[in-house]
């Protein structure tokens, strides 16, 4: 597959989508770095599975390598953790013209994306995600950060890397829930932009590189048209309103985000329908899909809990809410909602979601 260009605002880059393309990490590392050292920061279980190939193909490339693993999981994506990055990028001598490598999932993609915008006010920065959401969302974009104390990803830059290396074959270790977490995100980008797509998952009929490269083309061109996240980049949102909310209700641990998502599709999905702005039948076949990739299709959370945390996460725009409603599959619109609206379709959705029961 040929690479895919990301022109933004601050800077084009390749994103290389292609089995077995981590052997070529230190080639593609030499074009983005006018020096000859790196550092690469991998979490503890990815580290155990790619760091030494990550490191071989660097030093075949003539670089001088370090490395610094963070222990997985969300909590990595800390403040400790930042300053523990900077102090490790200044023991190994890294200057503006070296090269920091994130290779993990999108924690380890936020964190030292956000180390890499900050550290002597910017170094070259690579991505090298390792997970299904990582590879076909996080990596791509540019927005890196960390979690503080008070919310989610509260602290943050938007930070463009030099190039992005995808391997697909990565994802084979990957534990099956992540890999359903990951889906959801891609059947998401079936259902705001690619009909196409969204049917090769309902048949179950598609090639993993054929799917990246579906996922990235879309979030590349989203992004490009709005590199700052004031318009278009809000389609990237279905399913995430509802969804952030149940992932806040709960505590940001019993559900993954995919599972959030996945469920937060279902009822955005019964609004368009009730509201007359989502093809009849969408709902239904998105719940098949989601069903037979084992992600929820539906939460048991009240309308006041669910509607309390949504408050305090809705998006806004100039005062106003935004929700993103299908037309039908593969295209999706803005609209904007008061929170009246919200409620009242919510709840009704809530009822309807109910009444389907688990049947599909
Ligand atoms: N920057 C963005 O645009 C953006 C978009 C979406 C999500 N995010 C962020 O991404 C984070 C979630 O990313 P995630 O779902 O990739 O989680 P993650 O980085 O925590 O990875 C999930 C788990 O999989 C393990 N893992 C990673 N690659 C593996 C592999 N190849 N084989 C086996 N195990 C592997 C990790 O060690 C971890 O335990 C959140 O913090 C979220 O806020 C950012
Ligand atoms: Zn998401």
């Amino acid at each position: 597959m040929p690479d895919i260009m990301a022109n933004t605002n601050n800077g084009n880059y390749t994103i290389r989508v292609r089995t077995g393309s981590l052997a070529q990490l230190g080639v593609m590392a030499d074009a983005c770095s006018k020096g000859k050292k790196a550092i690469i920061v991998t979490d503890s279980n990815v580290a155990k599975l790619y760091l030494e190939k990550a490191v071989r193909s660097l030093c075949d490339s003539g670089f001088t390598v370090a490395s610094c693993t963070v222990p997985a999981g969300e909590l990595s994506k800390s403040q400790q953790m930042l300053f523990m990055l900077y102090e490790q990028f200044y023991a190994a001598g890294i200057t503006r013209s070296d090269l920091i490598v994130a290779l993990g999932g999108g924690v380890v993609g936020d964190l030292t994306g956000f180390a890499a915008a900050t550290y002597m006010r910017g170094c070259p920065l690579m991505q090298v995600p390792t997970t299904l959401l990582a590879q076909v969302d996080s990596s791509i974009g540019g927005k890196t950060g960390i979690d503080l104390p008070y919310g989610k990803n509260l602290a943050g830059s938007f930070y463009q890397p030099k190039a992005v290396l995808i391997d697909p074959s990565l994802l084979s270790t990957l534990p099956r829930d992540r890999m359903a977490d990951g889906m959801a995100e891609v059947i998401k980008y079936g259902c705001i932009r690619d009909d196409m797509l969204f049917e090769a998952i309902e048949k179950g009929t598609f090639d993993l590189e054929w799917i990246l490269e579906r996922c990235i083309r879309i979030k590349t061109t989203v992004v490009q048209n709005d590199e700052f996240d004031t318009g278009e980049r809000m389609l990237l949102n279905f399913g995430h309103t509802i969804g952030h909310a149940i992932e806040k209700a709960t505590g940001f641990s019993k559900i993954t985000h995919g599972e959030a998502v996945a469920i937060g599709m279902v009822y955005a999905s019964v609004m368009g329908e009730n509201a007359g702005i989502t093809a009849k039948g969408t709902t239904a076949r998105i719940r098949t899909v989601l069903a037979r990739r084992s992600l929820p299709i539906s939460t048991d959370l009240d309308l006041e809990v669910l509607f309390d945390a949504m408050l305090s996460d809705k998006k806004k725009l100039s005062g106003k809410n935004y929700f993103v409603f299908l037309k039908k599959i593969g295209e999706a619109a803005v609209y904007p909602l008061t929170s009246e609206e919200m409620k009242m379709r919510l709840a009704k959705a809530l009822d309807d979601v109910k009444a389907m029961g688990d049947a599909n």
